[in-house]
């Protein structure tokens, strides 16, 4: 049987995670923004290796719980493994969020790049806003790729020559089952449930890779940045135009856009300097029915 894809990324998960959040602005979240001061019972929709658990739990206070969901049950099997090691009360899922069947008992439901692979995301937020308690809270940590897009620099190139946002903003725009700017979305659905007091954030992370830094740490971070996909190699030319020209762009923009894939994939190394910021968007809102 094949092999669950998500199960096979875990590598990507753990060397990504790192990009978005600075640990003191998490904490500034949890405590000033949140005001989280007694213990909660978390559930993680599309939990993965449990990420949102081993960030948020240690800035929560003592007693608070961790449920996990995830298809994936080599990460599942992976959480189960982290936490085996860590003081928290924990329970985890290998299960289809589409399906599990909940009771609202959690203080809070979290998400964390979970909704842009939901094809119905605001069918999902409803299931998530089903498992919270009266005066608990949803907090959804969602991409918004046309954000993120806009926040490069690579020293020595234009923006516009590595980074084409007006393409960009059309590929994003049309559906092919990932929603990879469903951040920015996340505050209306919320509000047509009938979440109250709604809020939206952007993630605090400014990565800078540059060429004087400690040579392990430019090492991880380079890792990371390729690892996201950032300075990727397009695919072959054909296929990389004739996919995209099916997405609805024209010949000349299919054209343009492998010509800056191909220059950043050439010019991104080790040594260059670049600035990048993935502007995830993080919505948040309470229950009071
Ligand atoms: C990009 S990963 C994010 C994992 C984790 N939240 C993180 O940020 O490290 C998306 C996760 O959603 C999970 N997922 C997607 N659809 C799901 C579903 N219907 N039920 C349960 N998990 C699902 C995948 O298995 C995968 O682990």
């Amino acid at each position: 049987m094949e092999e669950y894809y998500w199960d096979t990324q875990l590598k990507y998960l753990k060397r990504t995670r790192d990009l978005y959040y600075n640990d003191d602005y998490l904490d500034f979240l949890v405590k000033s923004v949140w005001k989280i001061s007694k213990p909660v019972h978390m559930i993680d929709f599309g939990c993965g290796f449990g990420y949102l658990g081993l960030k948020l739990l240690p800035l929560l206070p003592k007693g608070s719980k961790y449920t996990g969901i995830d298809k994936g049950q080599q990460l599942i099997h992976k959480a189960k493994e982290y936490f085996s090691k860590l003081p928290y009360e924990t329970e985890f899922f290998v299960e289809d969020t589409h399906e599990i069947e909940l009771e609202s008992k959690y203080d809070i439901a979290v998400c964390h790049a979970f909704l842009l692979h939901i094809s119905e995301p605001k069918k999902m937020l409803q299931r998530m806003v089903n498992a919270i308690a009266n005066d608990g809270k949803i907090i959804c940590f969602e991409p918004h790729w046309i954000s993120g897009m806009s926040s490069y620099k690579l020293e020595g190139y234009k923006q516009s020559q590595i980074v084409p946002l007006g393409i960009l903003q059309k590929l994003f725009e049309e559906s092919t089952g990932i929603d990879g700017n469903v951040g920015a979305k996340i505050p209306n659905y919320l509000a047509e449930l009938g979440v109250k007091n709604i809020e939206c954030r952007v993630s605090d992370k400014v990565n800078f890779l540059h060429p004087d830094q400690q040579k392990q740490e430019k090492q991880k971070l380079f890792d990371s940045l390729k690892a996201e996909g950032i300075g990727g190699e397009p695919r072959k030319k054909d296929q990389f135009i004739e996919s995209l020209i099916k997405r609805g762009v024209t010949l000349k923009e299919a054209q343009e856009q492998f010509e800056a894939e191909l220059l950043f994939s050439q010019v991104f190394n080790l040594d260059s300097s670049l600035i990048y910021a993935p502007s995830m968007k993080i919505t948040f809102g309470e229950i009071n029915n």
